[in-house]
């Protein structure tokens, strides 16, 4: 009895097996899916059919790969290794099939689900935006392991099959055609017809060309390496993320060799797949399904949005809601105001669509609207003007007798404490934070704050309208900083003290790097601006017990606000810091650095979690990994701590504080973690 597939055959003797997996609304590949995928081909073997096509019953997509929660409980490198050669064992007998075998594609068909299409004869895509193709490994931190490295290299050429392994990119099955991992890329509504047609005409299955394959020759293969290495070093750092390197070392000892090839994938996937980075990675994955889903807790459907307020928040909050299909009004204090932000609007637009039709679609979704006439439709109203509670206040007052009684009401404030800012509502329950970060358009966060008179619902709502415009919603409690700038302030304040005491920046900026940032913290400081920094400095001085430096004072006051200015910390030339080549400055090792700035802000992670700011450690991990970049390799702060030793890290606070002053005091929370 199939519990996630179904077997048909049609009047033209073709075989259907249809992919629609138990309870779910997506189609991974569970050990109980691929045994009774096992099963279906053994009796559709059976049925001895013209030909076989795969396809999916979800709307999401065809398979979106393996199942990720399994591999978080991964029980050793012997029992993964013996589960990939069993899938290895499945795909081939799909492969040997003795009529031809189509896989029908839409939506995604990603890693594991990509790789079992890759082992039909012909793939057919369906030729919209919602159909990708790919593979994410490298970004779980293993390589494709379900014989993908095998059959993408055989298809597509070497080169080609690497650089989409190594990227861990996805494709538009546009695309995919012209890369050849598709054989027709056709309208939806044909992709059914297309498949069949694909059994009918049975021509040879593609196979790249030998020019393709010359790269796999054993003479070749060092110097392909070498320039693929190369590459990869620009983007990531070995000793992080070793899973590219660790592919292209796989493809090095066996390409060209399909059986030595198998056998390399499962030993090394099975080895990676138990290392820490790739744990770690793979449950920053499900801390995301984990902030996806606050988001399915209201049944909630926004369709228009007003968003007042057209500065660089609200203007670029507008321009992203109606990117993502909403009907938007935006609206200031007059029209001039918003042609700026319209421009910005029209930018971001031609950028992230391609086709005109869309991009004039998103124009006309946006409508500026300095009156306010949008309030009385909207669904949501976000306001983002300036930080000033009067003002906000008084705004308030005006908007909400207009406002449909179940519609949402939010603020962008990055400061100002919820209860002051609904004193004066009739119904302060339907006020809500919506904290979105900058540049909009970059970050996936969007905090939701709340306190004690928030209406339950309206959290609800505002993390549904956080999924509708595809941000991640974490709830946060309404305190100084909330969760992202509160614990951001004191890594980029000890910073400040550090070139103060007369490290160099590019010092202070490397070892942030080093530790696995995105960015060093001088040259984030310069990037969000020094005013900004100083602004928020100052309103949490006295909930850090940080006072402002003197230092970023003083860059403000000289009108050096940092990349926006040309002069911050750095100068700053076409966009980039001019940084001394490391060569022109004597390395400084010092082991302080990389914890002087880390462990401020593991500290005030740890108070935020005390006074209940977020509602537990995989919260406050997910919300700075996804808020400020925090290093995905380490699983988090939290979890950092705990790989590290929670007593340890209290100690090496300690040593801190009796060195470098009172700022390192630990955080009472200590005691509950340790
Ligand atoms: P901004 O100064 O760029 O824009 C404010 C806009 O509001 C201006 O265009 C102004 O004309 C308009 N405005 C002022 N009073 C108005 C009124 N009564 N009616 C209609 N429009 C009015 O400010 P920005 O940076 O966009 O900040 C807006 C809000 O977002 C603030 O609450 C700020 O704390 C918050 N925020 C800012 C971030 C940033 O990086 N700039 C990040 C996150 C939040």
């Amino acid at each position: 009895m199939n519990r996630h597939l179904i077997i048909t055959k049609d009047q033209h003797d073709i075989a259907w097996l249809q992919v629609d997996k138990a309870d779910s609304s997506a189609n991974v590949l569970t050990a109980e899916l691929l045994e009774e995928f096992d099963q279906s081909l053994v009796q559709i073997a059976q049925m001895h059919p013209k030909g076989l096509v795969i396809i999916s019953g979800k709307a999401s997509g065809f398979i979106a790969g393996a199942d990720v929660k399994a591999f978080a409980d991964v029980p050793g490198v012997a029992s993964a290794e013996q589960h990939i050669q069993r899938v290895h064992e499945i795909l081939h007998r799909l492969e040997s099939m003795a009529f031809p075998t189509v896989a029908a594609i839409h939506g995604f068909c990603l890693g594991g689900g990509l790789e079992l299409a890759l082992a039909c004869d012909y793939r057919v895509g369906a030729d919209d935006d919602a159909t990708r193709l790919g593979f994410p490994e490298v970004k779980l931190g293993i390589f494709p392991g379900y014989g993908g490295t095998v059959r993408s290299t055989r298809l597509l050429g070497d080169l080609a099959a690497l650089q989409l392994m190594l990227g861990g990119r996805t494709v538009s099955a546009r695309t995919a055609r012209r890369m050849g991992l598709v054989d027709l890329a056709v309208p939806k509504r044909q992709l059914r017809a297309a498949a069949a047609g694909m059994v009918q005409r049975n021509t040879r299955p593609r196979r790249a060309g030998w020019i393709r394959r010359l790269p796999s020759l054993t003479l070749l293969r060092p110097l392909v390496c070498k320039l693929l290495v190369a590459q990869v070093e620009k983007r990531v750092d070995r000793s992080h993320y070793p899973a590219p390197f660790e592919l292209i070392g796989h493809w090095r000892a066996t390409a060209g060799d399909a059986a030595a090839m198998y056998d390399s994938e499962a030993r090394n996937v099975a080895r990676l797949i138990n290392a820490t980075a790739a744990q770690n990675l793979i449950r920053v994955f499900l801390l995301q399904d984990r902030l996806k889903a606050e988001g399915n807790k209201a049944d909630f459907q926004p369709r228009q949005v007003h968003v007042i307020g057209g500065g660089v928040m609200g203007g670029d909050i507008a321009a992203w809601c109606a990117l993502r299909g909403l009907r938007v009004t935006l609206q200031d204090r007059a029209p001039e105001y918003l042609s700026r932000a319209v421009q910005r609007a029209h930018q971001l637009f031609r950028h992230k669509l391609k086709d005109p039709y869309a991009v004039q679609a998103a124009i006309d979704r946006l409508m500026p609207d300095h009156r306010g006439s949008g309030i009385r439709n909207a669904d949501v109203v976000i306001e983002a003007i300036y930080e000033d509670l009067d003002a906000k206040q008084a705004l308030y007052a005006q908007v909400e007798p207009l406002m449909k009684a179940d519609a949402l009401l939010a603020s962008n404030t990055s400061s100002i404490p919820l209860a002051q800012l609904g004193s004066k509502l009739a119904r302060p329950g339907r006020l809500v934070g919506l904290h979105f970060f900058n540049p909009v358009a970059k970050m996936p966060l969007l905090e939701v704050v709340h306190d004690t008179h928030t209406e339950a619902e309206m959290v609800c709502r505002a993390a549904a309208f956080a999924r509708h415009i595809d941000k991640l919603p974490l709830k946060v409690r309404s305190s100084p900083g909330f969760l992202v700038n509160r614990v951001l302030m004191p890594y980029l304040l000890e910073a400040v003290e550090l070139l103060d005491a007369g490290t160099p920046a590019t010092a202070i900026d490397r070892a942030a790097v080093a530790f696995g940032m995105p960015m060093g913290p001088i040259e984030l400081a310069d990037t969000v601006g020094l005013d900004i920094c100083l602004s928020v400095a100052g309103k949490m001085a006295g909930a850090l017990h940080n006072p402002v430096p003197e230092k970023l004072r003083a860059l403000v006051d000289q009108g050096h606000l940092g990349r926006k200015s040309g002069q911050g910390f750095y100068a700053w030339k076409g966009g980039k810091a001019v940084k001394p080549t490391p060569a022109g400055e004597a390395p400084v090792h010092d082991p302080d650095i990389s914890d002087r700035l880390i462990l401020r802000l593991v500290n005030e992670s740890v108070a935020c979690l005390r006074e209940g700011v977020v509602d537990d450690e995989d919260l406050l991990d997910a919300g700075v990994i996804f808020g400020t970049g925090f290093a995905p390799f380490r699983g988090g702060p939290m979890h950092y701590v705990h790989s590290r030793g929670s007593a340890e890290v209290k100690q090496r606070l300690d040593e801190l504080e009796d060195r470098f002053g009172q700022h390192f005091h630990a955080d009472p929370g200590w005691g509950a973690i340790a």
